[in-house]
This record gives structure tokens, sequence and C-alpha cells, in this order.
């Protein structure tokens, strides 16, 4: 590893990088706020946390081959301003958290005889402005400024570029992959620069989940039927604990008997913030309902809502509603094993993920909270006040529901890219709440839509195993094949 400037970037060395790159923009997971503006997922803490396998470890055990270097990269920090402050470096999301959980692309690089690149964001793990002094770069909204989507993917834009021209490689095609919130940028990069990337995988990017364009009550929908189609009675038995839990947290020594039923640490317990824990797991355990024992936001085995539903029916069948839930969210907050009693005032960020408070607050308002009658989560609506009134008391800043569509289109999206755009996956699996913002549709010839009833999450993105359902592979599959088009469709323009 050697740092030479400051945007951190890996690449993937063992590969004969010789006809083209692959590149990955970061992977980033996007994040829900929940019913009590609850913006930042909750993780477990360090401690929590099963021995941390480094990056290096964790590809050598898919395949000794695999091996990385990280390297440092100067940029600007205000690409769209030409007053000389705005060069200022960059100096030193935890990008080798995301690489582990993209195993993807480090089997089908070889394919494609691919240098694998993954780009860290601007304001992310170590990726940090005014000198890495994270506590200067959130110091107030003119230093958390320059976190926006467009500055990161001009940043994209600058790194590819100069890396090209440094391996003289610039005729090199170079393809863009993201999940998640990343999986939005490779969408966005493919429509601003098609002069940098032939072509965009976009997996689960809920690039339409903004105001007026996907319901507020999708996200929770979504969520609802994933725990009813493992179990009326899951679904039910959650749906009416939150008044139970109200309720017992009312009578006289309720708070303590909760205390006792979901092994909450000494600290601290309320009623809200018992339900907001809850909540939590339901939200990510729905998000990465994997089909194999995966360890992305926490460890958790193969389709963990299976198994949180199977111990909230056993506690039923004990007439114990809260035993039952307790062992549902067991298995998200202490599968490993190692967690001694459950600290609600835990706010760990052990993947320096705080950026995002910031970017909800700006640009990124995307509209989840909505709960109808038939939610899992207790009534409630959308209203994007309250983002505002949030967002005031936390940074004194004006979020701009109406920017992402403003820049990078939204409305009508059909009509608007099939004349315009060309060369981009869209993959969602619909057991994923973010899937209601996805693309879900075809929208031409070279804009395709990969639609997995049972996926969760980017799970296409994920390291294969000899467990991986057929859906799962047929998909990769798709992908692979459409890319292989793409590159072939570049190489006869270039030889023209
Ligand atoms: C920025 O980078 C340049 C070249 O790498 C270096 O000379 C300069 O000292 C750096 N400035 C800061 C503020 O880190
Ligand atoms: C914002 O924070 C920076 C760095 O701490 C400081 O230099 C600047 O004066 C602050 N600006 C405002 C408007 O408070
Ligand atoms: C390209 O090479 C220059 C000079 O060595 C270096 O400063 C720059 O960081 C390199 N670019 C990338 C993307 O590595
Ligand atoms: C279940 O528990 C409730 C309250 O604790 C009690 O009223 C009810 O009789 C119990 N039902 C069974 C089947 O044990
Ligand atoms: C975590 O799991 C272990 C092993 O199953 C168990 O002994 C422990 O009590 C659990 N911790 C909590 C807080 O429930
Ligand atoms: C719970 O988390 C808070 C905040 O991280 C910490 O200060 C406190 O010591 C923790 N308490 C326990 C019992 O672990
Ligand atoms: C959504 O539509 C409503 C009703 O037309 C309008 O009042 C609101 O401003 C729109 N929101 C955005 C972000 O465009
Ligand atoms: C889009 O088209 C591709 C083939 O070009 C097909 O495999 C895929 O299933 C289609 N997607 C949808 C959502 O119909």
């Amino acid at each position: 590893m050697w740092e030479l400037g400051l945007l951190q970037y890996s690449s993937i060395m063992n590969i004969n990088r010789d006809p083209m790159f692959l590149l990955s923009l970061l992977l980033f997971f996007s994040i829900s706020s929940t019913s009590n503006a609850k913006i930042i997922p909750r993780f477990l803490s360090k401690s929590n946390l099963p021995s941390t396998d480094s990056l290096s470890v964790a590809l050598k055990q898919n395949n000794p081959k695999y091996s990385y270097e990280t390297k440092y990269f100067t940029q600007n920090l205000d690409h769209f301003n030409f007053n000389p402050q705005s060069y200022q470096n960059f100096s030193k999301g935890d990008i080798e958290w995301f690489a582990k959980n993209t195993g993807f692309m480090f089997e089908v690089a070889p394919k494609f005889k691919a240098l694998l690149v993954f780009i860290e964001h601007r304001y992310y793990g170590k990726s940090i402005p005014f000198c890495g002094d994270k506590e200067v770069a959130s110091s107030n909204t003119s230093t958390l400024g320059y976190l926006t989507s467009t500055q990161a993917l001009a940043d994209y834009a600058t790194l590819i570029i100069d890396l090209k021209k440094n391996l003289t490689a610039e005729d090199s095609p170079v393809v863009v992959i993201g999940g998640s919130y990343g999986g939005m940028l490779a969408a966005w990069f493919r429509l601003k620069y098609p002069h940098v990337a032939i072509g965009a995988l976009a997996s689960s990017a809920p690039i339409l989940n903004f105001e007026n364009i996907t319901s507020p009550y999708s996200f929770s929908n979504i969520i609802s039927q994933d725990f009813k189609s493992e179990s009326a009675n899951c679904y039910e038995v959650i749906k009416g604990s939150w008044k139970q839990i109200q309720n017992k947290a009312g009578q006289p020594g309720g708070l303590e008997e909760l205390r006792k039923s979901f092994k909450i640490c000494k600290n601290y317990i309320n009623a809200n913030a018992l339900e907001g824990w809850l909540q939590t797991a339901f939200v990510y355990t729905s998000m990465t309902d994997y089909p194999t024992p995966s360890n992305f936001l926490a460890p958790l085995p193969a389709y963990p809502i299976k198994q949180m539903c199977k111990a909230i029916d056993e506690g039923r069948e004990r007439n114990d509603t809260f035993a039952g839930l307790y062992g549902a969210a067991n298995i998200y907050y202490n599968y490993s094993g190692s967690a001694t009693c459950f600290n609600l005032s835990d706010k760990s960020d052990p993947h320096g993920l705080a950026g995002w408070t910031w970017q909800a607050c700006t640009e990124m308002v995307m509209p989840t909270d909505g709960n109808n009658e038939h939610s899992i989560f207790p009534p409630s609506k959308w209203n994007v006040m309250d983002r505002f009134t949030f967002c005031k008391a936390l940074f004194d800043v004006q979020p701009r529901p109406n920017w992402i569509s403003t820049e990078y289109g939204g409305h009508d999206i059909k009509r608007v890219l099939k004349r315009f755009g060309s060369n981009m996956i869209f993959f969602n699996g619909l057991r994923d709440p973010w899937s209601g913002g996805g693309v879900l549709k075809n929208i031409s010839e070279s804009i395709i839509a990969l639609v997995a009833e049972h996926g969760a999450h980017h799970v296409d993105l994920r390291f294969s195993t000899k467990d991986d359902p057929k859906w799962l592979t047929e998909i990769r599959r798709k992908e692979i094949e459409i890319i292989q088009l793409w590159l072939h469709q570049y190489y006869n323009d270039l030889h023209l």
C-alpha cells in the first residue's frame, strides 16, 4: 500500500490488465430513514463484530490469486469553481468493506482481462478533504458543501481519465459498476460521462425513489410483503407488537420487563428507542435477505427473514410475543453470539458513513417513511417538512427535494432514456425494499432491466457460492453477456 495524494482507490493488480478496464464505482449502500428520522443505519459496534478479516484475507479465501493495492490521488475540492481556493487536496466508507461485498467484480474481471478499480467516494472512509481532518470537513455547511454526487462523479471522471493516461490505455473501455447509492452513481455516470464509461451496471439503484416519482409507501410495503411471504402470523405479530410495546412500557415496571425480555443494556431504554431498534433490524434484514450466509451489514444466516419468522412463530406457540421478537432481533444483532446486552444508545459507525446524513439533508431526499394501514410498521405519513425540520436543526440547511430529478432526470424515464441513453443494466431484487424506486422495465435494446423476484439488495454483486440458487447464477450470466456485447461493439467501433 502506498499513499500518493489523496482520493483513495484500490486496484486489483493480479489481472492481466491489457485490453480494458472494468471499473467499479464504490459500492455504496443506501440508508433508509425510518419513522424516527433514523437516517444512519444501526451497525453492530466493533466489539460485536467477529474478528475483522481484512480484505486481502477475504479475497484469498475466495481465490488465492486475488490481491490488491491501495493508492491515493489528489483531487480538486471543487470541480465547478475556478477560485484557486477550490484547489484543496483530499487527504487521508470503508472501501475494503465494500470491496469484500462485491465478489462479482473479482470473478468477472479475469474473464474480461480487466483491471479492477474501486474508487472511494469523497467524505467517506479515508477520502476526507481538508487534510483528512474529519472534524474540519464536517464543521459547517461551507465545508460540507463539497459533499455532493456531482462532485463525486467529477472525481471519478478525473481519476479514470488520469489513470488511463498513466497506463497508456486511453483506448481501453471502462465499465462502471455499483450497488445501491453506488448503483445510482454508476447510472448517472453513464448519463453524464458517456465519453468516459461505455456502460454501467447499476445494481439495486433506486434512482426513482424521489418525491412524486415513487410512492413513499413502496419501501415499507415491500418489507411488509417480505415478512408476510414467510408467514401470516409473523407479519401479524410484528404489526401488533408496537402497540404491545407501548402498552407494556406504560405499565408500572413495564420498561424493566421489556429490558429483560430484549436483553437491553442497563444504560438506556425507552419504548421509542426499543421500537426503532427493532424496526432497524427488520428493514436491514429485508435489504439483505440473501440466499446464502452473508456478512454485509451484520453477520447473517441464509434467508434471514425466514429465520426471524421462525423465531416469531415459535414465540407465538409459547404464547410469548416478546420472546419471539427478541429471537428475531437476536438474528440481526447477535448472529455471531458475542453480544452480552443490546445497547440502544450505541451509534456505532464502523464504516464511516456519517456523511450520508448530510447527503440526505441536501440532495438525497428519498421518501421511504410512509406507512399505510397494511404496513408492518406503525402508520405514518411521509411529510417532506419533517426532513426540513430535522435538517434545519442538525445542519441549518434546507434540503432540495427536486435537485436530483433536475440534475439527472427521473420523471418519465422510459420516454427520456429510450431516445437518449444506452448501455445500462438495472438489476433489482424484488425482496429489496429499494426495488420500489428501481428501474424495473426494459427501456430500450441496450437499457435493460433485470429483475429477480427472490433477490435482495445488490445480491448479484456478491461472490458466487456453490449454494447460489439458479436464478442468481442466471442473472450474473446475463449481466456478463450484456457487458460482453458492449465491449464487442466498442472494439468494432474502435477499429472502423
Ligand atoms: C496538495 O498536493 C500538492 C501536490 O501533491 C502538494 O504539493 C500540496 O502541498 C498539497 N496541499 C495540501 C494543502 O495538502
Ligand atoms: C466553517 O468551518 C471552517 C473550518 O472549521 C472555518 O474555517 C469556517 O470559518 C467556518 N465557516 C463558517 C461560515 O462558520
Ligand atoms: C498518474 O501519474 C501521476 C504522476 O506520477 C500521479 O501524480 C497521478 O496520481 C497518477 N494518477 C493516478 C490516477 O494514479
Ligand atoms: C397467553 O397469555 C395471555 C396473557 O399472558 C393469557 O391471557 C392467555 O390465556 C394465554 N394463552 C394461552 C393459550 O396460554
Ligand atoms: C447472543 O448470543 C449468545 C449465543 O447464542 C447468547 O448466549 C447471548 O445471550 C446473546 N446475547 C444477547 C444480548 O441476547
Ligand atoms: C452504549 O453505547 C454508548 C455510546 O456508544 C456508550 O457510551 C456506552 O458505554 C455503551 N454502554 C454499554 C453498557 O455498553
Ligand atoms: C410533488 O407534487 C406535489 C403536488 O403536485 C407538489 O406540491 C410538490 O411540490 C411536489 N414535490 C416535488 C419535490 O416536486
Ligand atoms: C429485458 O430484456 C432482457 C433481454 O434483452 C430480458 O432478459 C429481461 O428479462 C427483460 N427484462 C424485463 C424486466 O422484462
